[in-house]
């Protein structure tokens, strides 16, 4: 378990192939990669599967930059702001590269993800200082990728493989699971049919593949067997998950049933959802299941229903808020969270208030609100009424601010409250341990670093807008 102390987490690095847990004597001198991430929680996981793929492979896992040999950039294209900065990195790294070469040495950069995906071939003409490009459907052959990338060769893959990329990734060893601690995310369900008009999702991961039942529980029978306590399934619709067997249809909440029964998992929870996916077998399962924890992250992203026809979301501001009663009705301590578009083209200031309405009406625990980024290829950026600049901003700081609120308010609430809380790492002051609540917010308590993987009941005595104070009990 002391493998979860911060400075030792890095020993994931160890090679270990045959994967026992015994430590292999490392070849000297063993390549390092470093792997930057940006983006939402599949990127995160996607990361991390690249890493055990390239450390079973044989390099080792740095994280300091300036001593990499290979550096993978794993981006994300959502909004303009998200793109750019990968190529700001890559100026960085561009450096790094010149400097190494000037001590003999070399410096392989490869850059990932949805901007590699939505981009392709022009990130090679933008910034010849990339070696590899390489889509989200394509990691299952990142080894060999980086390999031919070393090699000398520019190397470009961008297909979405027919062949499953979850099902031919090597599965991380026992070791590198627990160096990443006791919280960890699963991946089981990708890509996306819906085509928001503002979004760049059905175009950089493709459509709706949902991976099989089986291999989800082996994979977290894995985990709960490295320590992992809670685990938050993800998907761009995660909701939108299926499977089957023996012709009988699976959907989310027979999956966290089944996820439930597992030995070792205490904590379910499941992200991003969408509304038209919210069945009831899903909502009966938050009332079923005591693992599965009270927090629904659902995004709205516009109050008014002509503004959610015109983002083509198939829902409307009415379906949204009953399928929230209904989760409240299910589970009423349930926190819910949202995201939310200021300024999509031709939004009136009118119908900009009926966001703030849904807001008062739903009483958020959270939530991330955006200002409108018109992005290359989406029917929305074609709109004719794009709103201005100064729009957009005024109204999303109106709309934090009423967010900000509220989410003060929730965390205030919960002031005087005894509550079960999963210690995940030790905080920055001696003895003060960092744990987190059901309804996912971060909680500053003390006690033993052995005690992390632990859920332990605690009294909330102080609330910030991003955390909890509490004693133990
Ligand atoms: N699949 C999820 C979220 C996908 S992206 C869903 O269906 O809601 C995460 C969030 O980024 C979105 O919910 C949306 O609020 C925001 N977003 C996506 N495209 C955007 C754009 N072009 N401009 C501003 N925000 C955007
Ligand atoms: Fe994007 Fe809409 Fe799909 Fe979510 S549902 S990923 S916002 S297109
Ligand atoms: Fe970004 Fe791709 Fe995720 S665009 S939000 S990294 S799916």
């Amino acid at each position: 378990m002391e493998m979860r102390d911060d400075t030792l987490a890095r020993s994931d690095a160890m090679p270990d192939a045959a994967g026992r847990g015994d430590i292999a004597p490392v070849p000297a001198p063993a390549r390092k990669v470093f792997v930057k991430t940006y983006g939402c929680q599949m990127n995160v996981y996607d990361s991390e599967r690249m890493e055990d793929a390239l450390t079973q492979g044989g390099y080792l896992k740095t994280g300091i930059i300036e001593e990499a040999d290979l550096i993978l950039l794993n981006t994300c294209h959502i909004r303009e702001k998200a793109a750019e900065k990968v190529y700001s990195e890559i100026g960085r790294i561009r450096k790094l590269k010149q400097e190494k070469a000037a001590r003999g040495e070399t410096l392989t950069l490869g850059v990932t993800g949805c901007v590699a995906q939505a981009e392709g071939e022009e990130i090679f003409r933008r910034a010849p200082a990339v070696d590899l490009i390489a889509g989200p459907q394509t990691y299952h052959d990142i080894a060999a990728m980086v390999a031919r990338a070393e090699g000398g060769e520019k190397v470009i893959e961008t297909e979405f493989a027919i062949e499953e990329k979850f099902a031919s990734l090597p599965a991380p060893t026992r070791q590198q699971t627990i160096a990443r601690g006791v919280a960890g995310f699963l991946t089981v369900q990708e890509g996306c049919d819906k085509f928001c008009t503002f979004c760049v999702v059905p175009y950089t991961r493709g459509a709706e593949v949902s991976r099989s039942a089986g291999q989800i529980l082996d994979e977290a029978r894995r985990m709960a067997d490295a320590g992992v306590r809670e685990i938050t399934l993800l998907g761009q619709n995660v909701n939108a998950w299926h499977g089957g067997e023996a012709g009988a249809a699976l959907r989310l909440g027979d999956l966290l049933h089944r996820l439930a029964d597992l030995d070792g998992i205490e904590r379910l929870r499941y992200t991003t959802s969408h509304p038209i996916d919210m069945d009831q077998g899903l909502i009966d399962a938050h009332g079923a299941i005591d693992k599965l924890m009270p927090y629904l992250h659902l995004p709205i992203q516009a109050g008014s229903d002509r503004v959610l026809k015109a983002m083509n979301r198939h829902h409307t501001k009415a379906l949204y808020l009953d399928v929230i009663e209904r989760m409240r009705r299910a589970r009423p301590d349930m926190a819910i969270s949202g995201d939310f578009i200021t300024g999509f083209p031709g939004e009136s200031e009118a119908e900009f208030e009926e966001t703030l309405d849904v807001v008062r009406a739903v009483r958020y625990a959270s939530a991330f609100s955006f200002k409108y980024s018109p992005r290359p290829g989406t029917p929305g950026a074609e709109l004719a009424d794009q709103v201005p600049e100064a729009v957009k901003a005024e109204r999303l700081a109106r709309l934090q601010a009423l967010l900000g609120e509220q989410q003060l308010a929730f965390n205030t609430a919960c002031i005087g409250k005894t509550i079960d809380i999963l210690i995940e790492k030790k905080g920055r002051h001696a003895g003060q341990l960092i744990g987190r609540s059901p309804w996912l917010q971060s909680v500053v308590t003390t006690g033993e670093v052995s005690e992390i993987g632990q859920t332990i009941a605690v009294n909330v005595t102080g609330a910030g807008p991003v955390s909890l104070m509490a004693q133990r009990v």
